[in-house]
């Protein structure tokens, strides 16, 4: 890989983890992660000036402003922070201010470094007037309702003028863990993180809700106000306090080495807060010296992060547990002895997939060393095997699907169930595919209803789809005669989709639309598919060994044969519906080199096709003959070469009876 492809391709990962966190408040990837990828393209874009562009994600701050609120135009941008993943990054850090600022001795302020989401409350003659999210920095989302409901924020404040002040509103571990309890026995979908969690309490359309979360704040800057007066970032806490701001009281003042030791010792205690953090703030005191240091294009030059290493436990997995996604993936669990890690508590680690738990070689009883990385999902980072119990064994993944006992198949890392067309795990989403338009097309029968029909009880498999009768849906909340007369029709028209579609409709995992096409083509009927052993089927150009093996798996289990079955009696084609002008070509493979006055490629291969033949593009020993016009290529040599038979396009009109030239074939 080039150096500018690796930059576009970090650029690429970095924005989509950017959309993912602050758009979709459901993130990707670990904090960690982030910055490690963050930290190699800022190397890159430094060591390649050349390649820098204005819209990097290095040049930008946080997310796209959500079109749910209104938008509120920051007077002051809302800037990020440079970070520091070492002591000695704080020490440099420290040598950069004194050098900028010509000074020998600097007095810093460290702060924690709230895991939340940055806010800006802007006040007018006392009154809260605005409460707005950082956004893209420049421009937030307007969330004032909302805030008026977090307790802590003071709505009123004796404050003459224009007065705003920033700081993090986030969730405490203990209302993230209440919540989420909620919303799993809701059947809601988990957040990640209590800074999701606070997220996405914060950017709710009903107040109410936000109310119900219990956010709280933390306000750590003066950000303007003509009425105040202060000279260091000391005296604005003690003043954001005495206003009654909810202002966090471990901080400390000191040199760098001081606050060095004020990080150790935070990083020893980080467990026991009740709220998270993912690091400490250190900034230049005194607001004289911030202002000579300035900003750089995207953050202060007298402020840092120094960002924790991804916290690591150790606990035992219990079990491993196999959890079939609506796609049928079957997804390995550790489910682990509980354990508090990053302030919150952890019951269950992804293994992702069983290359990953040969690799590691996991097994249940194992101790293992956790990690939970910016908080977001926790990972199995080793075993730890000097505590292996005597007795272990190597972790063997079902050979079956534990929801209905299908045979699985593995698909490069992913192993997955064949039971598409009647395994609950998948019903609704196999059913969707196999109303969709290139399968059955069954217009009017979308998402929606397979959804509805099967919440309902009326369908699980395909078959029940053709058993429906207008009676059984007419009846239903939201449709009425005339809609279940739309989709009965629509059902009834789908009958003729002929054997490609119906194929393609069985989501058989690797048989694609095309694939498909091309065994009903092959095949012609179904019969004589699900007799096809291997070998008939690598037959079949663009057939391969996982093709084969995955439709050789689907029609072994005796529940999709069931279901073909029943689908013929009920009528429906089972057969290659695409006419066929003979079987004088059955069994050929052709290939075609060189140009032709009066055909083209395509056409010859549609006419071959009609007469049951096969195209190939490569000349190998199953082709029967090689199609030659003018200035053939080296497939003529490797048909003379392997004695393959050439033919003229007046020979092969002559096979099939085609004596007509073009203009008036048409
Ligand atoms: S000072 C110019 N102090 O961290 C930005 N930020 O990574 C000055 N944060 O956007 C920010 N706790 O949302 C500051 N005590 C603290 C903080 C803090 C959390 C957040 C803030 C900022 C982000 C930067």
């Amino acid at each position: 890989m080039d150096i500018l492809e690796k930059i576009e391709n970090l650029r690429k990962l970095i924005n989509q983890a950017n959309m993912n966190y602050y758009e979709k408040d459901m993130p990707t990837i670990t904090d960690s992660e982030y910055d490690k990828l963050m930290n190699e393209l800022i190397q890159l874009e430094n060591s390649y000036p050349e390649y820098k562009k204005a819209d990097s994600p290095t040049s930008k701050v946080g997310g796209k402003v959500s079109e749910k609120f209104t938008s509120y135009t920051h007077r002051y941008s809302l800037l990020s922070l440079g970070n520091a993943f070492s002591f000695d990054e704080l020490r440099a850090f420290d040598q950069r201010v004194k050098k900028s600022i010509n000074k020998d001795e600097i007095e810093y302020i460290a702060e924690l470094k709230i895991d939340g989401l940055s806010i800006a409350l802007i006040y007018h003659d006392g009154n809260l007037i605005v409460g707005a999210t950082r956004g893209d920095g420049s421009s937030g989302e307007n969330v004032t309702k909302n805030i008026m409901t977090v307790e802590d924020i003071p709505k009123v404040v004796d404050v003459k003028g224009d007065f705003e002040v920033r700081g993090e509103v986030y969730m405490d571990n203990k209302t993230f863990d209440d919540l989420n309890e909620a919303r799993l026995t809701e059947g809601l979908p988990q957040f990640r993180n209590p800074r999701n969690g606070a997220a996405g309490s914060l950017r709710q359309l009903n107040s109410e809700v936000t109310r119900e979360r219990r956010l709280k704040s933390f306000i750590y800057e003066i950000t303007y106000s003509n009425d105040l007066d202060y000279k260091t970032q000391a005296e604005a806490l003690k003043i954001l306090k005495n206003y009654k701001f909810s202002t966090n009281n471990r901080w400390i003042k000191g040199n760098i080495e001081d606050i060095i030791e004020f990080c150790q010792q935070i990083l020893g205690e980080r467990n026991n807060l009740t709220y998270g953090i993912d690091g400490v703030v250190v900034k230049v005191n005194s607001l004289t010296d911030q202002l000579e240091l300035g900003y750089t294009e995207k953050s202060p030059r007298w402020a840092i992060a120094y960002k924790f290493p991804p916290e690591q436990k150790e606990t035992i997995i219990e079990n491993i547990t196999i959890s079939v996604g609506r796609t049928g993936v079957l997804t390995p669990m550790a489910e682990l002895r509980p354990t508090l890690i990053g302030g919150s508590q952890v019951k269950r680690a992804t293994l992702h997939n069983e290359d990953y738990i040969i690799e590691k070689d996991i097994r249940v009883g194992d101790f293992v060393v956790l990690q939970k990385a910016g908080d977001v999902i926790p990972e199995i980072v080793k075993v730890v095997i000097e505590k292996r119990p005597f007795k272990s064994k190597p972790y063997i993944f079902p050979q079956k699907c534990p929801v209905c006992g299908s045979e699985v198949i593995k698909i490069e890392a992913s192993i997955k169930c064949t039971g598409e067309l009647y395994c609950p795990a998948q019903l609704v989403k196999g059913l969707i595919h196999f109303v969709s338009r290139d399968a059955m097309n069954i217009d009017g029968l979308g998402e929606k209803y397979i959804e509805y029909f099967v919440e309902e009880g009326l369908i699980n498999t395909p078959v029940d789809i053709y058993k429906l009768k207008k009676e059984d849906i007419s009846s239903l909340e939201g449709l009425g005669e005339k809609s279940a007369n739309n989709i009965i029709e629509a059902i009834l028209n789908s009958k003729n989709r002929g054997l490609g579609p119906l194929l393609y409709g069985f989501g058989i995992p690797l048989i694609g639309n095309k694939g498909a096409k091309l065994l009903a083509k092959n095949f012609r009927t179904i019969d004589s598919l699900i007799s096809a052993d291997k070998e008939d089927l690598l037959n079949i150009e663009t057939v391969g060994e996982k093709m084969a093996d995955s439709l050789i798996a689907f029609f072994k289990e005796s529940r999709n044969i069931n279901i073909i079955s029943e689908l013929k009696d009920l009528g429906i084609l089972m057969d290659d519906d695409t006419k066929s002008l003979s079987d004088d070509l059955k069994g050929k493979t052709f290939v075609i080199t060189g140009s032709f006055s009066n055909y083209d490629r395509k056409e010859l291969t549609n006419l071959l096709e009609l007469h049951g033949g096969k195209a190939s593009s490569s000349v190998s020993k199953k082709t029967t003959y090689v199609l030659a016009g003018e200035d053939p290529g080296s497939k003529l040599s490797k048909a003379v070469a392997l004695g393959i038979k050439i033919i003229s396009i007046d020979e092969f009109l002559e096979m099939i009876g085609e004596r007509l030239k073009k203009d008036e074939y048409n």
